[in-house]
C-alpha cells in the first residue's frame, strides 16, 4: 500500500464479528497473496518519451507533459516561483528562472545524480495526476525509451518505487501494436523525437533481434532542417524549439514544394521568407532511413510471415504526423513486394493507451512488485 493519504470514503474493508478490518489489511494477512484484486486497484499506463510523456488510468486520466524539468536558479527564483521545481509548460515559460533538465534525453547520462533527481521528481508528477493515494494498489506499465539501457532500468525501478507498487516494462512498438489490436501480425514504426523504434510483432512480446532502432527522428529532422535554413539564409538566429514548431506546422514529404512562410531574425533583423522547400527536403531525408529499418525487420522476418508484416506497417509517434509520410514510405518500400502502410489515430498517445490496455489485460505474476 501506498505511504500516502487515503480518502475516508474510500475506505474499503469487511466486518468480522462487527469489527471493520480495512481490504488492506486483509490483504497483508493473507499469505502468498501479495496483489490482492480485492482491494482497490488502480492500473496506469506511462509512456517516459525523450520529447514528451504520457500517462493514462484506468480510471480515465490522461496527461501528456513536455518532459523538461525546471529548478530556480537561487533563492531570488525560488521566491517568485513559489516552488522548488516545475515541470513541462511551466518549465519552459520560466527558463530564464530555472536550471533546465531534460532528464530522458538521448546522450543524458542516466547515473547523473541531478538528472536521476529531476527524472524521479518528473515521472512523480506524471503519476501523481492520477491520484494514486485513493487506491491501495497501483500497478504500472511503462515504456521507456531504447536508449535506456539495462543500469538504467535499475533507476527506472527506483524512480518508481513508493509510487506504483508493480511494475512491467515493455516496448513502445509492443504497447501500440497492443492498443490497436493488431498484435497479430504488424512492422510498428515508432517514430519519436530521440529515436524510432521499428519492431515486428508476431502475436508476443518482441525480442531484442525482432526491433531495430535508428536515430534518425524528431530532434535529427530539427537539427537537419535548422542546418537547411542557416545555409540558405547566413545570420539566421534559431533554435531548436523555434524550428521545432515550424516543423510541426508545416512538415510534409513529396515530389513538388508547398509554401511556408516563417518570421526569420537574421542578425536581429526580422524577414518573412519560405522555408516550404527546406521542410520538404528534411523531411524526405528522413524516408530513406525509415524505409532501410522496415526492409531489415522484413528480411530477418520468418519468410510465412512477411507477407503479413508487409502489408500491415502501422506508423505512430509524434512523426508520424508528417504529411504525406505513409504513402512516401509504401513507395519506396515497392521494391520488396506488395505493402500496405498506415498511420494510427492520435500517434503522440499510443504508447501509453497501449500500455493501460496491457495493464489491465495482464496476469499478476507477469508485474514485478517493487514494494
Ligand atoms: N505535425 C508534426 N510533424 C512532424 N513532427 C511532429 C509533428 N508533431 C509532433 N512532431 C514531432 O514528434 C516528436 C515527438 O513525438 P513523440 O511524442 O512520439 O516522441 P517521444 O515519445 O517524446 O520521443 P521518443 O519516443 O524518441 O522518446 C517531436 O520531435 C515532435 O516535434
Ligand atoms: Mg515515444
Amino acid at each position: 500500500m501506498l505511504g500516502k493519504k487515503k480518502k475516508i470514503h474510500r475506505k474499503k474493508g469487511v466486518n468480522v464479528n462487527g469489527t471493520f478490518i480495512p481490504t488492506s489489511v486483509v490483504r497483508h494477512s493473507s499469505p502468498g497473496h501479495e496483489m490482492n484484486t480485492m482491494s482497490e486497484r488502480l492500473y496506469i499506463g506511462i509512456d517516459l518519451g525523450t520529447y514528451q510523456s504520457t500517462v493514462m488510468s484506468s480510471e480515465g486520466v490522461m496527461t501528456t507533459i513536455e518532459t523538461v524539468v525546471g529548478k530556480p536558479k537561487d533563492p531570488v527564483a525560488r521566491n517568485f516561483l513559489g516552488r522548488d521545481v516545475v515541470f513541462g509548460e511551466d518549465a519552459i515559460k520560466h527558463r530564464l528562472a530555472c536550471n533546465l533538465f531534460r532528464p530522458l534525453e538521448h546522450g543524458v547520462a542516466q547515473d547523473d545524480e541531478e538528472n536521476l533527481s529531476a527524472a524521479k521528481a518528473f515521472v512523480t508528477h506524471l503519476i501523481e495526476n492520477c491520484d494514486p493515494e485513493e487506491y491501495d494498489e497501483v500497478l504500472g506499465v511503462i515504456c521507456s525509451p531504447s536508449h535506456i539501457s539495462f543500469t538504467d532500468k535499475t533507476n527506472l525501478v527506483s524512480i518508481l518505487r513508493g509510487l506504483v507498487n508493480g511494475i512491467m516494462v515493455v516496448s513502445e512498438p509492443f504497447a501500440v501494436a497492443f492498443g490497436l489490436d493488431q498484435i497479430a501480425g504488424s512492422i510498428v514504426v515508432d517514430i519519436g523525437a530521440g529515436t524510432t523504434d521499428i519492431a515486428r510483432i508476431y502475436g508476443t512480446f518482441p525480442t531484442d533481434d525482432d526491433q531495430v532502432t535508428i536515430e534518425e527522428a524528431g530532434d535529427w529532422l530539427d537539427h537537419r532542417l535548422m542546418n537547411l535554413i542557416n545555409k540558405k539564409y547566413a545570420g539566421a538566429q534559431l533554435t531548436q524549439s523555434m524550428v521545432r514548431r515550424w516543423k510541426e506546422e508545416g512538415s510534409y514529404v513529396g515530389d513538388d514544394s508547398h509554401e511556408f512562410m516563417v518570421d526569420l531574425s537574421v542578425d536581429g533583423k526580422k524577414q518573412n521568407v519560405d522555408i516550404g522547400d527546406l521542410v520538404r527536403l528534411a523531411c524526405n531525408e528522413l524516408v530513406p532511413h525509415i524505409v532501410e529499418g522496415v526492409k531489415n525487420i522484413v528480411a530477418g522476418a520468418d519468410p510465412e510471415y512477411q507477407s503479413v508484416l508487409r502489408n500491415n506497417i502501422i506508423l505512430a509517434g509524434g512523426g508520424s504526423l508528417i504529411g504525406g509520410l505513409a504513402d512516401r514510405v509504401a513507395q519506396h518500400l515497392a521494391d520488396i513486394g506488395d505493402v500496405t502502410v498506415w498511420c494510427a489515430e492520435d500517434p503522440v498517445v499510443r504508447v501509453a493507451d497501449g500500455a493501460l490496455k496491457l495493464a489491465g489485460a495482464m496476469p499478476d505474476e507477469m508485474y514485478t512488485s517493487i514494494e
